[in-house]
């Protein structure tokens, strides 16, 4: 194993052992593709999709925030082309039947490998298409049950609300609906931890512009750049990301264009993070054909009436998640021991402090250690009382959960009034901070 794939494993092994990420229903044999997040991890995810939220939708004017129904009828899929072009190509291996994506050469590889320790060599089926829509019926009786899919994206429960909120809101055009939510996917070889899920959450802008070919450029580069920034903003080396651009064939079939923001994973190279779609009007044309609904826009302005196209930009949550962690996870040696840590930037970070007395066994280290927690815990929500076992090993089971500070209280602070320690957890320094000053301080840190 490589030192970069050896990463991916301790990052898997730190989410279970630290409560961040756990294998869904793993006392029951688990389920391919589906996970759950413990305490810490729901915590993180809370504050990846927080600074989404923030950016995309509350501190613009021109964006408001939707929570469509992760259920929608047949007819949704049928207008958005996902029952019919919602494919991937599959494969079967003519010795032990198992299916494979054929576009996917390290699924192809690794099935390929275990044959071969048997020294069998494998034969394909011929491709065929697989939809990855995952299905359900709704209703009491068989017979006249719907047929409904869970939404393979997020982005269908937007578009059939533009009228909605049209008729409600009135937004001037070009305007934004951005989204958070599951998405559910048949993946047929899911892979690489959160990377490739069946069940996995979005993040998601629709932004809908005139239909117009300078004003599509225009937009499509400015959301290109505003997407890759706020990818930047999780805690990204620069040279860690990049944009590409979808071959003609790689485009999704609603796609008149589509980017990517790729990050440089230590398991496989460039990976797709997120898609910068131009949709043109292909979404709200099409549920105007199939519903009958005019989903077109009048403008006030110019007496024009026209079916508006669609930027969109669409991240995945766990994707996020999984990058994060990789990019953050960090091994070094201080005070002579190596240790591994988490360099997450504080607004990402689960627990944001952490308040320790020196010592175990002394009353009063302990009750002036809870009267500070008390008061930080109050500020800032997310933090951390430790007084187990030795400060040296609180302060690494810190480090490892990505906590930035760690505020001590010692005898100097009850002796001599000297105020409390505050660690930083990448450098290990500490500096002597007073009580009075000690919110302001770390505010200033961690905001
Ligand atoms: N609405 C457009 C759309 O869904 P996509 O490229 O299929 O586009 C967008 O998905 C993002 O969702 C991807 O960039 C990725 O971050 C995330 N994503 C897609 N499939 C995923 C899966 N199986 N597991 C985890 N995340 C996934």
């Amino acid at each position: 194993m490589t030192e970069k794939e050896n990463k991916m494993e301790k990052i898997v092994s730190l989410c279970k052992r630290r409560g961040f990420i756990f294998q869904g229903s793993e006392i029951y044999g688990g389920l391919a593709g589906i996970f759950d997040y413990g305490p810490l991890g729901v915590e993180l995810r809370h504050n990846i999709k927080q600074y989404f939220w923030q950016k995309f939708i509350t501190e613009r004017e021109d964006v408001y925030g939707m929570g469509a129904a992760i259920l929608m009828p047949a007819k949704v899929w049928e207008a958005s082309g996902h029952l019919e072009l919602f494919t991937d190509p599959l494969v079967e291996c003519k010795i032990c039947h198992e299916r494979v994506r054929a576009d996917q050469p390290e699924a192809i590889g690794d099935h390929e490998k275990i044959h071969k320790n048997d020294k069998k060599k494998v034969e394909w089926t011929e491709p065929i298409t697989f939809n990855l829509l995952v299905g359900s019926k709704l209703g009491a009786s068989e017979k006249t049950a719907t047929q409904v899919y869970l939404r393979g994206e997020i982005t269908q429960g937007v578009h059939v609300n533009f009228k909605n909120v049209m008729d409600s809101m009135h937004p001037k055009i070009p305007f934004g609906l951005g989204q958070i939510g599951k998405a559910f996917r048949n993946e047929i070889t899911p892979r690489d931890f959160l990377f490739r899920q069946r069940e996995f959450e979005q993040m998601e802008l629709q932004y809908y512009i005139r239909p117009d070919e300078k004003e599509g450029m225009k937009q499509y580069e400015y959301w290109k750049q505003f997407a890759f920034d706020w990818y930047l903003g999780l805690g990204f080396k620069k040279e860690n990301l990049r944009l590409r651009q979808h071959a003609m064939d790689e485009r999704a079939h609603y796609a008149k264009d589509a980017w990517d923001i790729e990050y440089n994973t230590p398991f496989a190279g460039w990976k797709e993070a997120w898609g910068i779609h131009h949709r043109a009007d292909w979404d709200l044309r099409r549920h105007s054909e199939y519903s009958k609904v005019d989903m077109s826009y009048f403008d006030e302005t110019t007496k024009e009436k026209f079916i508006p196209w669609d930027i969109e930009c669409s991240g995945g949550v766990d994707r996020a998640f999984l990058f994060v962690l990789l990019e953050a996870y960090t091994e070094d040696e201080l005070g002579g021991e190596v240790r591994s840590y988490l360099k997450l930037t504080p607004k990402l970070a689960p627990v944001k402090l952490a308040v320790f007395p020196l010592l175990k066994n002394k009353p009063q280290l302990i009750e002036k250690a809870r009267e500070i927690y008390k008061i930080i815990k109050k500020e800032f929500g997310s933090v951390e009382f430790d007084d187990n076992g030795n400060i040296g090993k609180r302060y690494r089971r810190q480090d490892e959960i990505g906590t930035p500070f760690c505020v001590t209280v010692d005898f100097d602070t009850l002796e001599k009034g000297e105020g409390v320690t505050v660690r930083d957890r990448d450098t290990g320094k500490q500096e002597r901070v007073s009580e009075k000053d000690l919110v302001s301080f770390l505010r200033e840190k961690i905001s």
